[in-house]
Formats: C-alpha cells, structure tokens, sequence
C-alpha cells in the first residue's frame, strides 16, 4: 500500500528516488537506484527528474543539492546525518591548514558542504587513490576519515597528512573480532571497507567500497564471504547472489543514522515537499569544483 503510494507519487512529482547501499532493505526495494557514494554521485549528477529523494545521510543529499542546483533535493529525514563528517568544521580545518602550509585538500566525500568549498577535490572510498595520483603535488592533507587516508597513503610515496575523524562503525572493528570470525568461517573470504583501521585491512583478502564489494563478490568463485562493513549492504549481496553465503564480520557494525528513514517518511517528504537541502549558492560553488573535479576522473 505504501508503496504504491511512494510509486504514485515519484511519478506524479517527476522525482527518482536514490539509495544508498546500507539503506534498511525495504527502502532498497523501491530505489529508483542502489549504489555507492560515488555511483549515486554521478547518478545525481546525470539525472531529468526535477526532484531527488534521497534515501542516505545529510551530506549525500548536498551532494546532490551541489550537482544538481535546480532540482529539488529531499532528504525525508533532515535528522539523518553523518559522525564523520561533524568531525571536522570549515573553520577547525583553515586554522590546520596554516599550521600546515599550503597543499591540496582531499576530502572524502562523508564531509559537509562548507567543508567540501574549501577542499581542492573529493575523493569516495572507490576512486581515493586515483584521486591522490591526479594531484602533480607530492604533499597532500586527507579529511575527515583518518583511516581512508592511511589506507591510501600505504599505497602510494606520495606525504599524506591526516586528519583526526574516522567512522565509529568501521572504526570499532578489532582484528580479534575479524579473528574470531575467520575462526568459525575459515573457508570464507574477508572483504573490509576503506574505513576500518590499517590492521584491518591488512587481514582482509580485498579493500573496496560497497558497490566494490558487490562486484568482488560476483567476480570470485568463493561461497562464502565475510563483510566488513555496515550491515546493511548484507541485503544487497544477498540479493544480487543468492546462491552465495554472506556473514556480517561483527554484528553490530549498524550505522543509525543509515537506518533513520521509513517508507512513511519517504511518502510524507513526497506528499508536502517536506525535507529540503538546499547548499547556498556561496558554498556550492567552490564545493561543486571539488566535487567536479573528483567525478572527471570516474
Ligand atoms: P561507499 O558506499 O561509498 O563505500 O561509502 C560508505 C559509507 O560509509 C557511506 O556513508
Ligand atoms: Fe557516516 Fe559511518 Fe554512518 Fe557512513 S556508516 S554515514 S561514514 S557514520
């Protein structure tokens, strides 16, 4: 009933509604389009409808606002937001960079508007170190998420300076937990987010985004896999390829803020226009050159 309500009413509005890929399962069932941060980026960008729903976090939905100026961009949760990315503010980041002298700013994408207006291109968990390769600087600052950045700065020679933010989810996640884990799936494969610390990733058979997982997972003959990330995307796995066995490294990698939207709440945002992100055309544009910059690249 609802939704077929949520159906009705994109249409009527001319509106596509985008989902990120730890959005709750039934959301993901109606998106218009399912993806990572980069995916849904670009999809955003290229997209006729006149209004966005955005099913995600805060910063999506002004990534979306800063791409896509004038469509109407609705977040149906206006509470929905990031950790991260309020681990650092414009100003936090001007005073660091004058201790720190003048360099490029990557910044990933989980970060606000303003932060993004003062950064020199963004990066997502997909396309990090392609981003830092495509800066002729051999010196760079990497924000918010402090381990996105050491994960990318082991691959390459180039100075990454770091800034203290990270994901409390994938932060939280321990090598005892992925021992644990392997211990009762040994014949699994442990695929870990960009976010999750060094040590992480050092046990882990692949480091991708969680469309890359996707990917992965479809690519390799392996049954069975064990997920470090937000437990959402185990739906998506799931469904993608049934015939596979997907486990969650630790139960409780939930992201709250991810799970904030209902279907009512999609259907009222609709219904009374109600959950507008709007970025002032004085942040948009400095961040839609970062942004830009990034989605060149892809
Ligand atoms: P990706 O889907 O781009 O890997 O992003 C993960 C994330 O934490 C989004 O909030
Ligand atoms: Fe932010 Fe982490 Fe939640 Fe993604 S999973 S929205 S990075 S807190």
């Amino acid at each position: 009933m609802i939704k077929k309500k949520i159906k009705a009413l994109l249409k009527e509005k001319n509106a596509i509604l985008l989902a990120h890929n730890y959005q709750p399962p039934e959301i993901q069932d109606i998106a218009d389009l399912c993806g990572d941060s980069l995916e849904l980026s670009i999809k955003a960008a290229n997209t006729d409808a006149s209004v966005i729903v955005f099913c995600g976090v805060h910063f999506m939905a002004e990534t979306a606002s800063i791409l896509s100026p004038q469509k109407t961009v609705l977040l149906p949760k206006k509470d929905a937001g990031c950790p991260m990315a309020d681990m650092i503010t414009p100003e936090a980041l001007k005073k660091h960079l004058k201790t720190l002298g003048p360099m490029p700013v990557v910044t990933y994408v989980n970060s606000t508007a303003a932060v993004k207006a003062l950064s020199t291109i963004c990066c997502t968990s997909a396309n990090a170190l392609k981003v830092v390769k495509s800066l002729k600087e051999d010196e760079l600052l990497m924000t918010p998420d402090r381990n996105l950045a050491l994960n990318t700065a082991a691959q390459t020679n180039k100075k990454i300076h770091l800034w203290e933010g990270c994901c409390p989810v994938h932060d939280r996640l321990l090598p005892k937990d992925v021992q644990k884990a392997r211990a009762a799936h040994p014949d699994a494969l442990f695929i870990a987010h960009p976010e999750c610390r060094p040590e992480i990733i050092a046990l882990a058979d692949a480091a991708l985004s969680t469309s890359g997982m996707i990917k992965y997972a479809a690519q390799k003959k392996a049954e069975k896999f064990l997920i470090g990330t937000e437990i959402g995307l185990l739906h998506p796995l799931q469904k993608a390829l049934p015939h596979k066995k997907f486990y969650a490294v630790k139960e409780d990698m939930a992201c709250e803020d991810m799970k904030k939207i209902g279907l009512k709440d999609i259907a009222e945002s609709l219904e009374k226009m109600k959950g507008i992100i709007k970025v002032p055309e004085n942040i948009r544009l400095p961040a839609l050159k970062a942004v830009q910059k990034m989605i060149e690249l892809a």
